[in-house]
C-alpha cells in the first residue's frame, strides 16, 4: 500500500503496547493467527474514540486481540464479539481472563451467519467491526447493519487484501476467487444507496460506512 520504508517508519512511531498485547501479537505471529495490522487497528481505535462508541459488535474475534484493544481504548464500552473457531475461542478466553477488561467483553461462540439473533440481544451497536471470512463480507454487512444505532458506523477490514484487489494477474485460483469476492463487495458497498462509505488505504485497507442522513 505504502512503500516499505514509510510503513516501517509509521509502525516505529506507534507507541509500545502493554505487555499482554505484545504477547498476543507474538502469539498471533507464531500460531499464524491473522490479527488486524497495527496501523489499521490504531486508526480504528482513534475513530472509535472520536465517535464515542459505547456498544461495539465485532465479527471475527480470533484470539481476542482487537476486542481487548477496543476495550482498553474505550473503557466504558461494551463489546460483543463473535468467533466460530474452537481453538481460537479457548485462546481468547484465556487472554480475556488475564485482564480487568473481561467484564466489558461478551464472546458469542458460533458462526456469525447463524448467531445474529443472539447478538441482536445486545443491539443496537454504535459500531460494527467486520473482520471474519472475507468471502462473506456482504452477508455480514447485510445481517449486522440492521443492528446499527442511529449515527452508528460499520468498519470493515482487509478490503484491499494486501493490494491484490488492484492486481490483474493472480496465479492461485483460490486467491483469485477471494479477490473477486472482495472486489464485488467493495463495488457493492461504494454504490450502496443507504450508506456513505470510504476506503482508507491503511493497514490492509479499512472501509468506514455510515448510514446516509444520520448524525450522532
Ligand atoms: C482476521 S481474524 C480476526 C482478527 C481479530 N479481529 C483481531 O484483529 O484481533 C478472522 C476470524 O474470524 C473468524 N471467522 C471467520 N468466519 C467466521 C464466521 N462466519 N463466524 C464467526 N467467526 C468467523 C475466523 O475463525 C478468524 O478467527
Amino acid at each position: 500500500m505504502i512503500n516499505e520504508e514509510l510503513h516501517t517508519y509509521l509502525e516505529e512511531l506507534i507507541p509500545e503496547r502493554q505487555p499482554l498485547f505484545a504477547e498476543m501479537e507474538s502469539y498471533a505471529k507464531i500460531h499464524h493467527v491473522p490479527i488486524m495490522e497495527l496501523a489499521g487497528i490504531e486508526s480504528m481505535l482513534q475513530l472509535l474514540r472520536i465517535h464515542h462508541s459505547k456498544t461495539i459488535l465485532e465479527v471475527g474475534t480470533a484470539i481476542g486481540y482487537s476486542a481487548l484493544r477496543m476495550a482498553e481504548a474505550l473503557p466504558t464500552a461494551q463489546i460483543v464479539t463473535i468467533e466460530r473457531d474452537e481453538e481460537r475461542i479457548l485462546a481468547a478466553e484465556e487472554f480475556f481472563k488475564r485482564t480487568s477488561l473481561s467484564g466489558n467483553i461478551h464472546l458469542i461462540k458460533g458462526d456469525a451467519l447463524e448467531v445474529s439473533e443472539l447478538a441482536g440481544h445486545y443491539a443496537p451497536f454504535d459500531a460494527v467491526f467486520i473482520d471474519a471470512a472475507k468471502g462473506q463480507y456482504k452477508k455480514f454487512f447485510e445481517i449486522y447493519s440492521k443492528y446499527l444505532s442511529a449515527g452508528g458506523m460499520i468498519i470493515t477490514d482487509n478490503v484491499l487484501f494486501k493490494g491484490l484487489v488492484a492486481e490483474k494477474e493472480i496465479e492461485s485460483k483460490r486467491t483469485r476467487n477471494l479477490v473477486k469476492k472482495i472486489n464485488e463487495f467493495n463495488h457493492w458497498l461504494m454504490k450502496h444507496p443507504d450508506f456513505d462509505s470510504v476506503i482508507l488505504p491503511v493497514g490492509d485497507g479499512v472501509a468506514i460506512s455510515k448510514r446516509r442522513g444520520e448524525s450522532n
